[in-house]
């Protein structure tokens, strides 16, 4: 989480200096501190005032400019970083910090700092594939440094192709990431999320509100500590989680045969998403016209995805969730035990804050040795890394 973290970011000249003024206002939005440092060219796209307004800080850019309050600008703003953001990052300054050479205050500051820094570059097409930018990138990631990788699409030169910034949510997460203990490195957790689609003709299907979101908050966290992560999710209007492996599929039949061939590569399986119970018993290859009054469908059992896990689940630990309306407690513990799960993370959907499409969750954990934990309210993220917790807590008394 970025509250009250120390984040220098160090903007180059390039046009995509601009976004920049977003990055900042979602850090400080985060509770971060932010400190900003401008190469000379970096102020001809974009003014330190800007800068200066967004971060709340003073911006700094001039190696040897007399400062009210003595302090090495270059040291104190090296020490002060919990963790340093290039952006944009130019070939020139990518080639400048591989080569070891500080001749700005930018350059200066970033080879003074012991925290991790963080590049996002972006440039024309043409310059981000030239072997010595890429040479450069590959020296510095072999020295630790990290990146975002540029993305796809329409240049600021009029050409198409890599080079321009990631978009902002990716580089948030990038910075999240960078500030995140690893602590769960070595576990491969498999996710399932979202509602599955159960079609009767090829127009309509069966299917439910869940949104995904408990599902992907969790793949999200887990690759932020250092897991490795596969989610198969349902239909979810949510972008997978960068750096996740992704895997959509549509009905129960789809998601069981995902998670099944991925099972074995798999520490801890987290079933999060709302698998439909029944299907229709058939499916028409053309859209059903409307008739009589009523209309009788017949459907039938989908395999229960988690039960058919429970069954095969070696060393796994399997983390199941139910979701009730009625005898929250009594029926969350008779799923745990039916289908052999380790932990169930129990919600009442009645409850305002809990469930489906919500930002929020109100949880409760059985676990098989029969011990309850009730939760207050959480946004889903919270509620994520405590599931988390307590899964790196159960792996830990397996040991
Ligand atoms: N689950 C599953 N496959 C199914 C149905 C459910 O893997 N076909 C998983 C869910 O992902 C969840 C757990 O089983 O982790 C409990 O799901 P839930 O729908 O609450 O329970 P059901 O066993 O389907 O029972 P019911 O719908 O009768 O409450």
């Amino acid at each position: 989480m970025l509250k009250d973290k120390k984040i220098l970011i160090g903007i180059t000249g390039g046009i995509a200096a601009y976004k920049v003024c977003e990055i900042i206002r979602e850090c400080v939005r985060r509770d971060a501190i932010v400190k900003v440092v401008m190469t000379e060219h970096a102020k001809e796209f974009i003014t330190p005032l800007t800068m200066q307004t967004l971060s709340r800080n003073v911006v700094f850019s001039d190696m040897f400019s007399l400062i009210k309050d003595y302090d090495i600008a270059h040291i104190s703003l090296a020490e002060f970083a919990d963790l340093a953001v290039l952006v944009p990052a130019t070939a020139n300054v990518i080639g400048k910090i591989a080569s070891g050479i500080a001749d700005d205050l930018l350059t200066t500051v970033f080879m003074a700092t012991k925290a991790p820094v963080l590049i996002c570059p972006a440039m024309n097409v043409n310059m981000y594939s030239n072997p010595v930018v890429q040479q450069n990138m590959t020296k510095l990631s072999d020295l630790g440094y990290l990146f975002v990788d540029p993305g796809y699409g329409e240049l600021a030169c009029q050409t198409t192709g890599k080079g321009r910034l990631a978009e902002i949510p990716e580089i948030m997460e990038a910075m999240e990431t960078a500030l995140t203990d690893k602590d769960l490195c070595g576990e491969h957790i498999l996710i399932t999320a979202g509602p599955t689609q159960e079609p009767f003709d090829p127009v309509r299907f069966i299917s439910n509100h869940s949104s995904g979101k408990m599902g992907y908050a969790l793949a999200a966290m887990a690759k932020r500590r250092g897991a490795q992560v596969t989610l198969i999710s349902g239909p979810s209007s949510l972008p997978p989680p960068s750096g996740a492996e992704f895997i959509p599929v549509l009905t129960a039949l789809d998601m069981r045969d995902a998670v099944m061939s991925n099972l074995n590569k798999a520490t801890v399986v987290i079933k999060a998403a709302a698998v439909a119970d029944y299907r229709p018993i058939t499916v028409s290859p053309s859209k059903i016209k409307k008739g009589a009054d009523s209309l009788i469908m017949e459907l039938v059992r989908n395999p229960d995805i988690i039960a058919e896990i429970g069954k095969e689940k070696g060393n796994r630990l399997l983390v199941g969730f139910a979701m009730e309306s009625e005898n929250l407690i009594e029926n969350a513990r008779e799923k745990l035990e039916k289908k052999n799960m380790d932990m169930i993370v129990a919600n009442d959907l009645t409850q305002e804050g809990a469930g489906f499409q919500t930002d929020t969750n109100i949880i409760k954990i059985l676990y098989r040795n029969g011990r309850l934990e009730e939760l207050p309210i959480m946004n889903k993220k919270d509620v994520a890394n405590h599931i988390l917790d307590r899964i790196r807590a159960l792996k830990a008394e397996e040991h």
